[in-house]
């Protein structure tokens, strides 16, 4: 990678005649500013050539390892102090007519921010600038420009998939013939436990709610509370700089949801709306958007983004170390579009997320304990077939990002998904009948980084994270185990003896379907006899 560019400086005043000489004098040390740190001034930046028009300077220059931005800074650094004694100023500078040299044809057809144009020819890719002023030049634009092409390259050349699936354990088999094939999530809403809401969207009745705590409380009981974490409740609405800092901005734009406060309080200035909505009985959405502010915040998505927040910027020392914390206090949103279907892919769904913060061997060793944890919850406390795998980290395919998964090792930051079979989807062999549930995660300094979450001795800290979907969990456990708790694992079991279940819903129209009304009251009949 080359780079050439024009660097424009206006200097403060006119120029004498003794100026001048200093002037040539101080171009040859901004010259040797350019090479520094580099073995030569080929590898690192030189000046090729300069004019002067009254107080404008233009210096041509090329530079190799030395981003041509940071060579702009380093020339007016070097001329501010050798024209310094002479009491003259350097006003601005800019930086024109740039452009860098990538080998080998880059295909990026994208529109990018301070791209002018992009010319291939003869295995090159020459990437024109548009002009830079000093504060762009002050910022790391280009830095993150060259990321953001070599990404884009690297993305091009494997088709826009990293996906990586790797095997790491699996149960063995517990059902064989299974105990029930139907579809639990017709059998739901059947019976009348779940309404629809809207789209991806479910209304839980107190004994549908009753199963989906059940779940959650076992899992805390048998999984969270005993490896010492405490619960914590985080936001569910965040502002959009949370997203640019976890890279949900860029990796998942097109799933999240986003959220505008009104543009003001003054209910008169809805006046006109509100009596339209009066009248003709209608909500006119693009009225409304009239009165809304633009989108400033984006609704729950990973929901660990927060206990990132909360440490950003702060010091931590031996002391305040590990962190381990959960949140269960509300829903995270998801727009899946055409993938939308039963509980089991929802646009708001409930998540048990557990988060820790500590020193990289305290963070692998409290993964490990709840992946432990974990494996023991689905093979002897729900006694489930379950199996775990390797798999492209959450916080790499939400935040956009390509590093691709070479190769396996556990102690590495990476992501292990939990799956459970769903026999009503087909034979355990077959990859689409396994739904993943869960997940344990090491991000290492990917989000320590961006937060400035910091050591006070300088030592390295990472984050760890785990998801306990519950609406997921409940389907595969019905979708494995049915709807008669004479078949639930005693653990189970127990739980709802300790706490007897709610009446279900029963009206003259609800549930829908005489086979829905029959189904429902075998269940509470069942449930009553657990
Ligand atoms: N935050 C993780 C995820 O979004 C675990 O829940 O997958
Ligand atoms: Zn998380």
């Amino acid at each position: 990678m080359r780079y050439r560019g024009v660097v424009k400086l206006e200097l403060s005043r006119d120029l004498t005649p003794e100026d001048l000489e200093a002037l040539e004098k101080a171009l040859g040390e901004a010259g040797l500013a350019l090479a520094k740190g580099f073995r030569s001034p080929e590898e690192g930046g030189r000046i090729v050539g300069w004019e002067r028009v009254g107080r404008v300077l233009r210096l041509s220059v090329e530079t190799g390892r030395l981003r041509i931005d940071e060579a702009s800074m380093r020339v007016k650094n070097s001329l501010e102090v050798s024209l310094g004694v002479r009491r003259i100023g350097i006003r601005s500078v800019r930086l024109e007519d740039a452009l860098v040299e990538v080998e080998g044809e880059v295909r990026v057809e994208a529109k990018l921010p301070f791209v002018k144009s992009i010319e291939r020819s003869g295995g090159r890719t020459i990437i024109h600038l548009e002009d830079l002023e000093e504060r762009d030049l002050k910022r790391p634009f280009l830095l993150r420009l060259l990321r953001l092409l070599s990404e884009k390259e690297v993305k091009a050349k494997w088709g826009g998939k990293a996906e990586h699936w790797q095997l790491i354990k699996r149960s063995r088999v517990k059902f064989d013939p299974p105990l029930f094939t139907g579809d639990p999530n017709k059998v739901l809403e059947e019976v009348g436990l779940v309404k629809r809401f809207s789209v991806g969207q479910w209304l839980y009745t107190p004994l549908a709610t009753y199963l989906l705590n059940a779940m959650r409380d076992l899992f805390l009981r048998e999984v969270v509370l005993p490896l010492g974490f405490r619960e914590a409740i985080f936001p569910k609405m965040y502002p959009l700089e949370i997203g640019l800092k976890t890279g949900h901005l860029r990796g998942t734009i097109n799933s999240m949801v986003f959220c505008s406060l009104p543009k003001t309080y003054n209910i008169e200035e809805f006046e006109e709306l509100a009596d339209y909505m009066y009248v003709t009985d209608e909500a006119p959405p693009e009225e409304l958007a009239k009165h809304l502010r633009y989108p400033e915040y984006f609704l729950c998505y990973a929901q660990c983004e927060p206990f990132y927040w909360f440490f950003g910027s702060e010091l931590l020392d031996d002391a305040s170390l590990p962190v381990k914390w959960f949140d269960r206090s509300g829903p995270s949103f998801r727009w899946e579009s055409g993938g939308i279907y039963g509980l089991e892919r929802v646009i708001e769904f409930h998540r048990v997320e557990v988060v820790w913060l500590g020193k990289p061997e305290q963070v692998v060793r409290i993964r490990d304990e709840v992946l432990k944890a974990y494996e023991r919850f689905m093979d002897e406390v729900l006694d489930l077939e379950w199996r775990t795998a390797w798999v492209t980290p959450w916080y790499y395919e939400q935040s956009g990002a390509v590093e691709r998964v070479e190769e396996f090792d556990i102690n590495r930051p990476g992501t292990i998904d939990f799956e459970l079979w769903l026999p009503y989807r087909g034979p355990r062999e077959e990859q689409k009948a396994w739904l993943e549930v869960g997940n344990v995660s090491i991000h290492g300094t990917k989000f320590t980084g961006p937060f400035r979450i910091r050591h006070n001795r300088g030592e390295t800290l990472w984050t760890g994270c785990s998801g306990f979907g519950t609406q997921r969990w409940l389907v595969a456990f019905l979708a494995q185990r049915g709807f008669d708790p004479g078949n639930w694992p005693p653990a189970l079991r127990s739980y709802l003896r300790e706490n007897p279940p709610p009446e279900p819903v029963v009206a003259i129209t609800y549930p829908k379907t005489s086979a829905g009304r029959e189904e429902l009251s075998k269940l509470t009949e069942l449930l009553r006899k657990v």
